[in-house]
């Protein structure tokens, strides 16, 4: 039997069979909406223009995206009386770098964009990341809005104003927090995303029920499938709600200082290792997400911390989702020795997000790395 859960009340009816959410991010002067309406793109230009902005400006993002959508946004930004240029930046993470945001500071220069210009970022999460940093530094910044196009870009990367890119050294070693002045959502938008893409940005969505709201996972214990294969209701409750759970984190620790923020990287711990160790090619950010997830909830389960019951819950999830939760071809010890690097560990414990229950997690320096390597052994060539 399917739960079929009815958007809440509270959500606001936009036109006929069109639904529209607005989420506050609220950071006093920097605060901002997140508006979530299928279908809407066409009016990001009235939206934009809500926001006292006027005049030139630009609309970053990658070829893929532009053929897509470039006309569409543009479309709407010049209906609502802007003059807007389109311009890409090239996809794929060896372009997340400084040279790539040199080449978009020029291209921004010979649209004639001054301070009072603005930028719209119209991709996924790479596209934010460097448009964002473009729009953060250019001038000494100018404001930006985001209109992502990835799942996981709509439930993560596109709030927060975390923005930057690569060096040789590692990721997103230069960055700034930017935040957008509007983050606008068009769940329609993914109908052209392809399936794996769709399954890598649902482990975000999981992510956020492991995190803060148990009634959440099991809503999509029940309605993964019809998640995953668009639904459009479903797609968009789970887009909300991970973004005001995404909203109210970012509002009590913008700057990750108190350590609440950093529980969004729950399962990244070994992600971030599985990533470098493989350059970055093997997984989507979210399929080492899946599996760094279910390493944390092994070890949270191990130290006693969550029941191995829900561990077990964590694990199906990610696996009914069709997400990875196993590795191969990759040596534990090496696995371990990336995140210690990454973590700048010293002694013979790490840093974990760590779960109590599903819904309540916390920060812990204290995950002794003989059980990380246990957990990672088991879930080296485990069967899936
Ligand atoms: N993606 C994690 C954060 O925004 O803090």
């Amino acid at each position: 039997m399917k739960a079929w859960i009815a958007p809440r009340p509270g959500l606001v009816k936009h036109r006929k069979s069109q639904i529209m959410e607005k989420i506050t991010v609220p950071l006093g002067e920097r605060s901002y909406d997140i508006i979530i309406e299928s279908g809407g793109a066409a009016r990001i230009g009235s939206a934009v223009a809500g926001l006292g902005l006027r005049g030139k400006g630009v609309i970053v993002s990658d070829l893929e995206v532009k053929r897509l959508y470039g006309s569409l946004v543009a479309d709407s930004l010049t209906g609502a009386g802007f003059d807007v240029t389109v311009l890409t930046i090239r996809a794929g993470e060896e372009n997340k770098t400084l040279d790539g945001v040199a080449r978009l500071y020029s291209d921004m220069l010979s649209s004639g964009l001054d301070r009072k210009s603005f930028l719209v970022s119209l991709g996924g999460g790479l596209v934010g990341d460097v448009a964002g940093f473009a729009a953060a530094t250019y001038m000494r910044g100018i404001r930006f809005v985001q209109v992502p196009t990835t799942l996981l870009a709509q439930v993560d990367a596109s709030v927060g104003g975390k923005v930057g890119v690569n060096l040789p050294e590692g990721k997103n070693l230069v960055g700034a927090f930017h935040q957008p002045s509007l983050v606008f959502i068009d769940p329609k938008l993914l109908a052209t995303l392809p399936a794996r893409e769709v399954r890598s940005g649902f482990a975000e969505v999981i992510k956020y029920g492991i995190i803060r709201d148990p009634d959440f996972f099991s809503f999509l214990e029940w309605n993964h499938e019809d998640i995953l294969s668009l639904k459009p209701a479903l797609v968009e409750k789970s887009v909300a709600v991970s973004c005001r759970i995404k909203a109210k984190i970012v509002a009590a620790d913008e700057r990750e200082e108190s350590g609440l923020r950093a529980i969004l990287n729950f399962g990244h711990t070994v992600a971030h290792g599985l990533e470098a160790l493989t350059d970055y090619t093997t997984y989507r950010h979210g399929e080492a997400i899946s599996i760094g997830m279910a390493c944390a909830a092994e070890i949270s389960s191990k130290l006693g911390h969550l029941s191995e019951s829900d561990a077990d819950r964590i694990i199906a999830l990610l696996k009914n989702a069709h997400l990875p939760v196993t590795f191969s071809r990759l040596d534990v010890e090496h696995i371990v020795a990336r995140m210690r690097f990454d973590k700048k560990a010293i002694g013979e414990t790490i840093r974990f997000v760590l779960a109590r229950n599903i819904g309540d997690v916390f920060l812990s320096d204290e995950v002794p790395l003989e059980v990380v390597e246990e957990v990672l052994r088991r879930r080296c060539d485990a069967s899936p």
